[in-house]
């Protein structure tokens, strides 16, 4: 569907405009907790300076389709509490496309649009890089992932919810692992870092916790349950990032996917190295083990508070950084003040879990 376009409209590209603006909103990649109240935000403070906004179906796609709605007030209301997202999202990456950048530029330009706010992760926000790097294209980036992996920000939106489900299921399998004598193996999301892992296994009380960035091997996990239950504890409850690669001390190491193909953006589907991992441990150990996976219900649902109240902080952010023609920023976090980061420097590599953060788990280990 495309828009009608606005009467007189010139794209200012780059500049703060006296006039009238329309802005475009889009939501890229997993959703995640949060991206309504982006939306929110970012719509009625635009509304408050009297700009119109317009929302971009389906994320990249919406562009290079022409799928573009009227985003009023109306619309957004009442979406604060609502996990997913009201304008739906896809993993589609336009430079993947033949012509997919230039029809990207065509809808925005018919569309008599004079900015974008891009609410994604480091594949959304990529694509808003090059587009403002190579085209002088007027966007700005919040950065959104449950996996908390994106640099430049001290966190993203989605994660803290991530983390909140994560936790109570630690804590639920807590209770069944004690009353069965069993080892728990809880697979959470995490396709490049570990920061649920990390933080929900901190949080959860976990025993072991293993990590893409700080693989451990398999038979030092199964060392840690052994010391364990030597120590007369039965039960012990082990959390894994889908992206750990399962390492042995022979030097082998065996990533567990669920298929080979790839997305848009290079990105293998995890899943599996939960129950691969189970299975070893209770072979190497002899210990009765069950293995959960978590999966999507990480990623759905509402948002908790605080995610709600940062996604809310963003949204005013990306929408005054769009009044300032401030484009090729991406709204932050950094401490408690909400700052803004170049784009480039937001995508230019992924934010990992640091030793000491790490070191906060290992010490409660075995
Ligand atoms: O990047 C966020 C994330 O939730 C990853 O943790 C996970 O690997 C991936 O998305 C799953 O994506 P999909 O929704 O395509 O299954």
């Amino acid at each position: 569907m495309g828009l009608t376009p606005r009467v007189g409209s010139t794209p200012t590209f780059g500049m703060i405009s006296p006039v009238a603006k329309r802005i475009g909103i889009l939501t890229g990649g997993g959703d995640c907790p949060g991206l309504n109240a982006v939306i929110r935000a970012a719509g009625r403070r635009s509304f408050q300076r009297g700009y119109e906004v317009v929302g971009v179906r389906d994320g990249w796609r919406g562009l290079v389709e022409n799928e573009l709605e009227p985003l009023g007030p109306r619309e957004i209301s009442g979406i604060l509490p609502r996990g997913g997202t009201i304008l739906g999202t896809t993993r589609t990456n336009p430079y993947k496309l033949e012509g997919g950048v230039e029809r990207v530029r065509e809808t925005f330009e018919s569309a008599g649009l004079d900015a974008l706010v891009a609410i994604g992760g480091e594949d959304t926000l990529g694509v808003a890089t090059r587009l403002y790097e190579e085209h002088d294209f007027p966007v700005v980036g919040v950065p959104k992932t449950i996996d908390n992996d994106l640099n430049g920000t001290d966190y993203t939106f989605g994660f803290d919810t991530a983390v909140f489900i994560a936790t109570e299921a630690i804590d639920r399998l807590h209770t069944t692992a004690e009353s069965h004598n069993r080892v728990m193996v809880v697979e959470v999301m995490g396709r490049h870092t570990g920061w649920i892992a990390v933080m929900s296994g901190i949080a959860g009380g976990a025993d072991v916790i293993l990590i893409p960035e700080q693989p451990i091997t398999v038979e030092q996990a199964c060392r840690e349950i052994q010391l364990r239950h030597e120590r007369g504890k039965d039960f012990s409850i082990v959390v894994v990032s889908e992206g750990y690669e399962l390492t042995y001390e022979s030097g082998e190491r065996r990533l567990v996917t669920q298929e080979l193909a790839t997305d848009e953006f290079g990105h293998v589907r995890f899943g599996g190295v939960g129950h691969a991992l189970g299975a070893d441990i209770e072979e190497r150990t002899g210990y009765e083990t069950r293995v959960t996976v978590l999966g999507h219900v990480q990623r759905g649902g509402s948002p908790t508070p605080r995610d709600r109240v940062l996604a809310t902080r963003y949204g005013l952010k990306a929408a005054d950084l769009v009044a300032e023609g401030r484009f090729g920023r991406m709204a932050a976090l950094h401490g408690d003040t909400i700052v803004d980061v170049s784009l480039a420097e937001a995508t230019a590599e992924l934010k990992t879990v640091p030793e000491d953060w790490y070191a906060v788990a290992k010490a409660f280990f075995g």
